[in-house]
């Protein structure tokens, strides 16, 4: 009799394993279902999120483009600027792989010098183009262009060194220029860079108030300026492309 207890006991404890496999093999089946259905929501959101990424790039593209059609109506609408920018980059971007920046260094130290001069597009058009000097508050609203650029490029997250050229473009070495009046190399490199290329294309250019100084005038001038005004390394390399015969056409 007391056989027959335990055997209906062990039974019963094994209907209980039994019973205790079956409900453990069905949550790991759950979990496997919902650890797939976990994996599959986690593909779509990397899917959600590269086609985001994607379409935020090609919005700073586009904005970029436009900015680039902005700052090429705003010369176009004067003949002495026409084609000013242009060549600052062209010349920036040569001058920049001369003193050995990479090639994505020198590309976005040419679109900064595409979009150097874009903040004068909050300027007056009677102070752009006035052949006289000058006033006092004439030249105050004149040193907010770097600025104003700088803010206008500002959402460009990839442009982000290429603000700061834009910013500092108008500094000096001797730390005589704006807006911050940084000097040597507290001015960014592209800033330098640009600056040399942008003294030498304003030199050769014709302006209201005088007509262009001329290749060898002008290279006196950037030589001159070297020091104090200008980059002393930047104009030396400036002077050796000029020197090893630039493509560019006017040097
Ligand atoms: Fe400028």
């Amino acid at each position: 009799m007391a056989g027959e207890v335990e055997v209906a006991q062990v039974l019963l404890y094994a209907r209980d394993l039994k019973v205790q496999y079956d409900a453990t093999r069905a949550r790991e089946q759950d979990l496997r279902l919902a650890y797939g259905r976990l994996q599959a929501a986690h593909r779509q959101s990397l899917r959600y999120a590269d086609d985001l990424k994607g379409t935020h790039d090609r919005l700073q593209r586009a904005f970029f483009q436009s900015l680039l059609g902005l700052a090429n109506a705003l010369e176009a609408k004067d003949p002495y600027t026409r084609g000013h920018s242009e060549r600052v980059a062209r010349l920036a971007e040569q001058l920049a792989l001369r003193i050995g920046c990479s090639r994505s260094e020198a590309r976005i130290i040419a679109q900064a010098g595409l979009l150097h001069d874009l903040g004068k597009i909050g300027m007056p058009e009677a102070v752009l183009r006035k052949a006289g000097p000058l006033t006092e508050e004439e030249w105050r609203l004149m040193r907010e262009h770097p600025v104003v650029g700088a803010q206008i490029v500002a959402p460009l997250e990839f442009f982000s060194e290429g603000a700061r050229i834009v910013r500092h473009h108008h500094e000096r070495s001797n730390g005589s220029g704006y807006p911050a009046g940084l000097s040597g190399e507290a001015i960014p490199l592209g800033a330098r860079i640009v600056a040399v290329a942008d003294v030498y294309d304003a030199l050769t250019s014709d302006r209201p108030y005088r007509g262009s100084l001329g290749r060898a005038a002008a290279l006196d001038h950037i030589e001159e300026a070297a020091g104090h005004l200008l980059d002393p390394e930047i104009v030396s390399a400036f002077l050796r492309l000029v020197s090893d015969g630039c493509p560019d056409p006017r040097l």
